[in-house]
């Protein structure tokens, strides 16, 4: 009558896994992603919290945009912010601070970005 511990054990060692495969499932990887990037690569100028106030911004003419703006973000479809992110100041020829990701970033990685700056303007 020792077998069913350790059937209990087995089932348990197999459902571990399962669980941790399910729970990653769960988890808004792509935002995830962005969040990586967006500290990596745009908190110095707009803010770890989005609003355009990271330790870069200061000395800017032209202000980061605050991505807590909900009616100017509202504005702006997905597809828009990732060309600005894209193209950056070379878009609207404005030559304001705001680099051209391209070659850094994939397609990928700027939906990612743009799926992480959008979770600003709904706190
Ligand atoms: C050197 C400072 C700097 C860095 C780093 C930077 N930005 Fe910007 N960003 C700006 C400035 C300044 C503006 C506002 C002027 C403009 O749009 O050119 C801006 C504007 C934007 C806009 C335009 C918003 C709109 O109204 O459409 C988006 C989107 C954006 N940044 C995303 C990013 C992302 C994502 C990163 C990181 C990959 C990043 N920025 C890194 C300075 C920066």
């Amino acid at each position: 009558m020792t077998a069913r511990p350790r059937h209990a054990a087995i089932l348990f060692a197999l459902l571990l896994p399962v669980s941790f495969a399910w729970a990653q499932r769960a988890a808004p990887t792509e935002e995830v992603r962005g969040h990586e990037i967006y500290q990596l690569y745009c908190a110095h100028c707009h803010g770890l919290g989005g609003k355009g106030d990271g330790p870069l911004a200061y000395g800017l003419a032209v202000p980061p945009r605050d991505f807590r703006d909900r009616p100017h973000m509202e504005r702006r479809s997905d597809g828009e912010l990732a060309e600005h992110i894209r193209q950056g100041c070379e878009r609207s020829h404005s030559n304001t601070m705001m680099p051209n990701w391209a070659s850094v970033l994939t397609d990928e990685d700027i939906a990612s970005v743009v799926a992480y700056i959008r979770c600003f303007q709904r706190r």
